[in-house]
């Protein structure tokens, strides 16, 4: 038999061959092992891990007794039919809810972070007896047909994919920085909440069934939206009737520094769906609700099953994450270490040209980077020299993509897609020496990108 590839170049080559590979999967590197914030790629070389492998090992990589749990189980039993409950399963939605606000109380789980959003989506058109659902722009909710249609990104996303179920209209992003309600205003004025009335009175019947939203909008950009606009989305929901649905896929149990990112904004939604940072590595999702919501659901004829809803392997595992998040503080840990290193951005904020924003919560945070602070053109070109200076010196980010073309239309779907934002979300383990280890890193690559893309904006006339 052939011998196996040693290098990346060699896995890469291979992987052309009998993978489909896209845009999406082009990192240079094959990883081989990881511990804790690091990864080493198959030519040994270390990586800290930044994006916490998708985002989902909130614990570090192979933390001993999350895998003791994993093997312990695995040795037990791993699957078993859609018709049973698994003692792990009761046992950690018994501990979601323990976690929980009142009162969401009842999960369901399956894998996926789509599967999810998709499952959301049926149980609020069952509940309700209603389809339409409002989405925000820009938001992601996964790659499934119904999680795609509320998604508000177009595009690649969209392109050639054919009709989307219907139902879904979009509100505009409570994004701050770009805002088009309030960017003459002193400050923000809710101009957005208002157009998001509008948009549900004059694009649904007044009264859709559900509102999907991301409490912290990760993929486009890490985009915090304010307590006031939170405050008042919910009350238009509420005077409509309309469900509220936190998508927390990534932002679930600690890594936002509270359990939920939700918790942030003083409100609690009527349904939660989880997924990444549920299972920490393992392919776990849930849909967490009230007892009321849930069981009326049930009444009606809501039956949701997939073959590894409820799998003994993903449910131990899971429970055995969250236990070690608990144990550990790490809740308390990633809103310390977070507090830190905003800290430390908001200084590169200052000092830049290019930073335009340093923004976040915990340690879900993220630079937005400009072209210069008076126009605020998103810099496309820094964003992916940062991102490859800290690659070539070990420290591994979300990937960037490269500015293609730039015909305008490009241009819009970057931004859209959040392109310009460098995103940092190590393990909520990280330590504030680690932060150091890494920020000198990144701050080398700014003073490059600084070096060579920062432009002077034509003064004001
Ligand atoms: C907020 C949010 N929802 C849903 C998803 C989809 O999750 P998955 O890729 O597990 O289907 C993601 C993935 O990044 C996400 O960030």
């Amino acid at each position: 038999m052939a011998s196996l590839p040693t290098t990346n170049a060699g896995w890469l080559e291979l992987g052309n061959q009998y993978l489909l590979r896209h845009p999406m999967r082009t990192a240079p590197l094959v990883p081989e092992r990881g511990d804790g914030l690091y990864m080493w790629d198959v030519e040994g070389r270390r990586f800290i891990d930044f994006q916490s492998g998708q985002l989902c090992v909130t614990l570090g990589h192979s933390h001993p007794e999350y895998v003791k749990a994993l093997c312990d189980q695995a040795h037990k039993i791993i699957q078993v039919g859609t018709t049973f409950i698994a003692p792990s399963e009761v046992l950690l939605a018994k501990k979601m809810a323990e976690i929980a606000p009142d009162p969401l109380q009842k999960s369901f789980f399956a894998c996926t972070g789509s599967e999810s959003n998709e499952m959301a989506l049926r149980l609020v058109r069952k509940y309700t007896d209603r389809f339409e659902v409002i989405a925000l722009m820009r938001g992601y909710h996964g790659q499934s047909y119904g999680s795609a249609s509320i998604t508000g990104r177009g595009g690649m996303l969209r392109e050639g994919y054919g009709p989307m179920p219907t139902g879904a209209s979009f509100i505009p992003t409570p994004y701050e920085y770009r805002c088009q309600f309030c960017r003459d205003e002193a400050c923000c004025n809710l101009g957005c909440a208002d157009a998001a009335e509008n948009v549900i009175d004059s694009s649904t019947s007044g009264r859709p069934a559900a509102f999907f939203f991301e409490p912290l909008m990760s993929a486009a950009g890490q985009i915090v939206p304010s307590k006031e606009w939170i405050q008042r989305i919910v009350e238009i929901c509420r005077e409509r009737d309309i469900l509220t649905v936190a998508d927390e896929a990534l932002t679930c149990f600690g890594r936002t520094g509270k359990w939920f990112a939700f918790e942030h904004f003083d409100f609690v939604p009527d349904i939660v769906t989880c997924s990444k940072g549920l299972g920490g590595a393992v392919p776990l999702c849930a849909v967490m609700t009230s007892a009321e919501i849930a069981d009326a659901a049930v009444a009606k004829g809501f039956m949701p099953f997939s073959s590894h809803a409820g799998d003994p392997l993903l449910c131990e595992t899971g429970l055995a994450n969250i236990e070690i998040v608990d144990r550990e503080n790490l809740v308390e840990n990633a809103r310390v270490v977070g507090n830190y290193f905003m800290d430390r951005l908001k200084v590169l904020e200052d000092e830049l040209e290019i930073v335009g924003e340093a923004r976040g919560l915990g340690l879900c945070l993220g630079l937005e980077l400009v072209t210069d602070k008076r126009s605020r053109t998103p810099n496309f070109e820094g964003a992916a020299m940062v991102t490859e200076y800290c690659y070539e010196n070990g420290l591994w980010l979300p990937i960037v993509p490269r500015m293609q073309n730039k015909d305008p239309l490009s241009l819009r779907f970057m931004e859209l897609s959040g392109s310009q934002v460098l995103r940092f979300m190590p393990p909520i383990t990280i330590t504030e020496a680690q932060i150091d280890e890494s920020l000198e890193i990144i701050e080398a690559g700014l003073r490059i990108a600084e070096e060579r893309t920062a432009r002077v904006a034509p003064a004001a006339v």
